[in-house]
């Protein structure tokens, strides 16, 4: 729970503002929504208090105790002009001299050469404002023509990167997620049921924490992730042969591995580049080889090795099973889970995990928690466990 100061400009800043707030509310962070007169072309001030949940207060009656209040600064969205002008105003001290982060989204005109235009609002900024630009994400507002900004889903992760403590900061995390599909021919293929939730919650968590995250993942059709230039970046395969190599050429840049994906651990011997017709025949055979074993291949990497992160995904006996794939894959930390518990495996937003460790540590059960707490309790162990430098 955080306060935070919302400077707000343009008449696009309502439609982006309401998703925005309903999900910083849900985190129950308190907005003092602070807009500009275009701000409230659309939406009065009543209106901006409405959907912030606080008393919201005119850009033009901002005072200067209003700057030591928040723990965190947004300007969003921001026009060109309006940055331009608290640039060059008396309040520009103030942003220069905030000891806490200031994040900004500037709206561009979508048929801008936006980078020039974001090279000259960073000109004009302090230093250290971040700046938020629109990647592939723009926000439509119909007749009031189209702005550039960046998406709710971007500015929610990059605020909560801006409140997290910092404790894998300067760490490279390499994550895989999701499944593998292994193709039987055009039309059908072998793969299975994970979503890639508990990855992502984990390459989420490790990004807000600092680490400089690479997630190698399947396909995923439901992903809404938005990817940070330098800081998060996503790598989609198809194949386990292609997560495989993937992983193999990011590895030598890492310091921790956390492999989270369903890799299938078997694939077609080849794949037919026709769709295969029925046949008389009452039984088609498929033959089926395995594939590489990633966690395997890392845990058998010479030191000094990144540390080394496992999942077990398990149906009986998760003690048993977990312990050996902890042993025989070398990893340091193996995450297991009986997926046929409810509430745990694929395809739901929680999961209760029971953490196995290599240095002798006994067993850590975790309660029944959403994806995202165990992801944060899985890199608390992480974090602990770190070479000190
Ligand atoms: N894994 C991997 N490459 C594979 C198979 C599994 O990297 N080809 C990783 C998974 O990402 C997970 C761990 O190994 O971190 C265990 O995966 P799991 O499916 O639970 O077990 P398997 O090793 O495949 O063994 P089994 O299916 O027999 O339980």
């Amino acid at each position: 729970m955080s306060r935070i100061l919302y400077l707000t400009d343009g008449p696009a800043a309502p439609a982006f503002s309401f998703p925005l707030f309903t999900e910083l509310r849900k985190a129950k962070h308190i907005i003092r929504a602070v807009p500009t007169d275009s701000a409230c072309l659309l939406l009065n001030i009543f209106g901006w208090a409405a959907i912030a949940g606080s008393p919201a207060k005119p850009f033009a009656q901002l005072a200067d105790e209003d700057w030591d209040w928040p723990e965190l600064i947004l300007l969003a969205p921001a026009s060109a002009n309006f940055l331009g002008s608290l640039a060059a105003s008396p309040w520009r001290e103030r942003l220069e001299q905030a000891k806490l982060p200031v994040l900004v989204l500037p709206a561009l005109l979508a048929n801008d050469d936006q980078q020039a235009a974001a090279a000259q609002i960073r000109a004009n900024l302090p230093a250290n404002c971040q700046l938020l630009l629109p990647q592939k994400d723009t926000l439509g507002l119909g007749a009031l023509g189209t702005v550039a900004l960046a998406s709710t889903r971007r500015c929610l992760l990059a605020c909560r990167r801006a409140l997290t403590k910092q404790d894998l900061n300067g760490q490279r995390l390499l994550l895989t997620a999701g499944p593998t599909i292994e193709d039987i021919d055009p039309v059908r293929f072998v793969s299975n049921r994970s979503t890639g939730r508990m990855g992502l919650a984990l390459a989420e968590a490790a990004f807000c924490r600092g680490a400089k995250v690479t997630v190698v993942h399947g396909p995923l059709p439901a992903l809404d992730f938005p990817a940070f230039p330098d800081r998060l970046r996503l790598v989609p395969v198809r194949s386990a042969k292609e997560m495989y190599e993937a992983v193999i050429a990011a590895i030598p840049q890492c310091d921790i591995a956390v492999l989270c994906a369903a890799v299938a651990d078997y694939a077609p011997s080849s794949c037919a580049a026709q769709k295969i017709k029925k046949q008389p025949d009452e039984a088609l055979h498929l033959c089926l080889e395995r594939t590489p074993d990633i966690l395997a291949a890392l845990g058998n990497l010479p030191e000094p090795r990144p540390f080394l992160v496992g999942f077990a995904a398990e149906s009986n006996d998760l003690e048993e099973n977990a312990a050996l794939k902890l042993k025989t894959k070398h990893c340091d930390l193996i995450c297991a889970n009986n997926i046929s518990e409810p509430g745990c495996g694929f395809a739901v937003s929680t999961n209760r995990v029971t953490m196995f460790f290599q240095d002798g540590t006994p067993a850590l059960e975790l309660p029944l928690l959403s994806k995202d707490e165990t992801a944060s309790r899985i890199l608390d162990q992480v974090v602990k466990r770190l070479p000190t430098r």
